[in-house]
């Protein structure tokens, strides 16, 4: 049983993450590109269009992504041995860092207004999240 929860909790990890993921994948290889074909007017008016569907679902899988996140980490993460923390545990807590960051500045920036300081465009969330991936599949064969 508790190997069922836990397989649904991944999935659920997976999803979320494949639809926060998913949409910076999309504006930053495609949507992107859109800025060079239409004049400043038009591209606000498309841009927002496409935002108002974003901004009804990304957020939340952000929120789910860390939720399930938090779990999976709580089961996996263990105990602290005498010799100092593993390799895997350092992997899996800058993963946990960076993915818990990324919740905190989008529910800011999202649910309370506060724009980040630095790295306004979606790059650097972009960038983030192939950081965390890679580091998921690293982290059980370091
Ligand atoms: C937006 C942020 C995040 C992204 C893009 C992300 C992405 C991923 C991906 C791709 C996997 C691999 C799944 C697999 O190989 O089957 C994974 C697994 C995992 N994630 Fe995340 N994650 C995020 C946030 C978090 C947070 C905040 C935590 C912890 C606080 C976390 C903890 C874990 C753990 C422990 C696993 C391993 C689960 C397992 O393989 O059994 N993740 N994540």
């Amino acid at each position: 049983m508790p190997a069922m929860i836990y397989l649904t909790i991944k999935l659920v990890h997976i999803f979320s993450v494949f639809i926060y993921g998913g949409f910076l994948f999309t504006d930053n290889l495609f949507l992107s590109r859109m800025k060079k074909d239409l004049t400043t007017d038009e591209h606000s008016i498309v841009r927002e269009y496409f935002m108002q569907y974003v901004r009804k679902v990304v957020p939340k899988a952000l929120i789910v992504a860390v939720a399930s996140g938090i779990y999976l980490f709580y089961v996996n993460f263990g105990v602290i041995g005498d010799e100092g923390w593993s390799n895997f545990q350092i992997l899996l807590g800058i993963k946990g860092f960076l993915g818990s960051w990324l919740g905190l500045r989008g529910v800011l920036q999202v649910f309370f207004g506060i724009q980040p300081l630095v790295f306004k465009s979606h790059l650097f969330p972009f960038l983030l999240v192939i950081i965390i991936i890679i580091l998921s599949q690293l982290m059980f064969s370091v």
